[in-house]
């Protein structure tokens, strides 16, 4: 089918959520590039909204995938899994958690995660701990849970009222968190790098200060890590490169390279409070996507990527302060390994994105001034040369 054809039919079927899309629909990728109906290649530095970890074709990923379809994609969790198994056990060995649950996306993972803090403190004795501190210009999901956590109004508008009691303080702000803080308060669910806004990191003093505030009153401390986590800022999760450990911790987007997967983990403790039948899922931990996971978790850990995504994001860092310098137009670069986020002294994103993808480049834009630059894990130093080649001529 031609693009025009496509967008027809979307015109006609699908329901109104996205509005008029970039126009252009991919049919095939290898590495970090796509390819278009029309047959125009592009590198992708946008992987599909930070999933696509590592690349499009990837040849491990492909053939463990393609034989576990022909062997079994779905039994369901009646029944044990050997990959969901391993993954878990992955999981847990390489961080601070003890215990992991798998469900579909990220906000079924925080929506889970939220559930577990409140059936922790019902299990307590403190049911009334029903209070969660989130941040302003966060971003937690589209559930009615996650959209009360995500501290953005156009979110919330047309579902209020919301469900649970959210309350969003400033990012990097400690006198505003302390003042958030009462007796009710059950968890701080953050975003150690703000996403979804406009990649916003927290200072490590305020990191610090969250786990200091959590330790004293009992409060848990969740990081959504559904965007930082599997290798995005040069760590496995954000929380290690910021050298804490979160009470619970989600995940999803580049866990299963590209196939649908979320998840949550927890310290002992916490995870105690779900006991059988407080929890579940259909699809959650399947083994088509367990697999999926299995190999990406490995190739972070043992096949170099994450190696590669902390040494690339720092050439690129590097290279992007560069061109700050030289060509005026960049008010800030900022984020950490992978996750970057470029914001223009003047609103020229979305022209520039577009202009980029004239020459063969995806980014992502937020709001009109920032470029959000998250590309596969196993972009290359010379793809960086020719991002920033294609960016200088754009600003120029
Ligand atoms: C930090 C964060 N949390 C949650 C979500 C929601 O994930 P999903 O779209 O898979 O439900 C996202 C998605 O962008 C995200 O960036």
């Amino acid at each position: 089918m031609t693009l025009s054809e496509i967008r027809e039919l979307d015109r006609k079927y699908y329901m109104n959520t996205f509005g008029d899309r970039t126009p252009l629909c991919f049919t095939k990728g290898n590495g970090i590039e796509l390819t278009a109906t029309d047959g125009k290649v592009y590198k992708d530095f946008f992987a599909g909204i930070a999933v696509n970890c590592l690349g499009y074709g990837h040849e491990r990923l492909t053939r463990e995938l393609c034989d576990q379809v022909t062997k079994v994609i779905h039994t369901s969790n009646i029944y044990y899994g050997e990959s969901q198994a391993r993954l878990a056990q992955a999981l847990v060995e390489n961080t601070c958690a003890d215990r992991v649950f798998f469900c579909n996306s990220g906000a079924e993972a925080n929506e889970g995660a939220i559930k577990l803090a409140k059936k922790y403190f019902v299990m307590k004795g403190q049911p009334e701990r029903i209070e969660f501190i989130t941040l302003k210009n966060s971003f937690h999901g589209r559930t009615l849970a996650t959209v009360a956590a995500t501290g953005q109004e156009k979110y919330q508008k047309p579902y209020k009222p919301l469900l649970e009691k959210f309350i969003h303080v400033e990012i990097n702000d400690t006198d505003a968190l302390k003042r958030a803080v009462t007796d009710k308060t059950a968890a701080i669910m953050v975003e150690l790098i703000q996403g979804e806004s406009g990649v916003h990191p927290m200072t490590r003093e305020y990191v610090t200060e969250i786990v200091k505030i959590c330790k004293e009153k009992g409060i848990i401390f969740i990081a959504d890590e559904i965007q930082t986590g599997i290798g995005r800022c040069g760590e496995l999760f954000a929380h290690q490169y910021y050298g804490v450990e979160p009470d619970i911790f989600t995940m999803a987007k580049g866990l299963g390279g590209g196939v649908p997967i979320g998840g949550f983990a927890a310290k002992q403790k916490f995870a105690d409070a779900f006991v059988p039948g407080d929890h579940g899922t259909t699809f959650g931990g399947n083994p088509l996507a367990m697999r999926a996971g299995c190999v990406v978790i490995d190739e972070m850990l043992n096949g170099g990527v994450i190696d590669n995504a902390r040494e690339v994001g720092t050439y690129f860092f590097e290279k992007l302060n560069e061109l700050a310098e030289t060509s005026g137009k960049i008010a800030e670069v900022r984020g950490a390994g992978l996750m970057i986020g470029i914001e223009f002294k003047d609103e020229i994103a979305k022209s520039a994105g577009a202009e980029m993808r004239e020459k063969g480049y995806l980014v992502g834009t937020i709001g009109t001034k920032v470029f959000r630059i998250v590309p596969p894990l196993i972009v290359t130093k010379s793809d960086i040369d020719g991002f920033i080649g294609a960016l200088g001529e754009v600003l120029a």
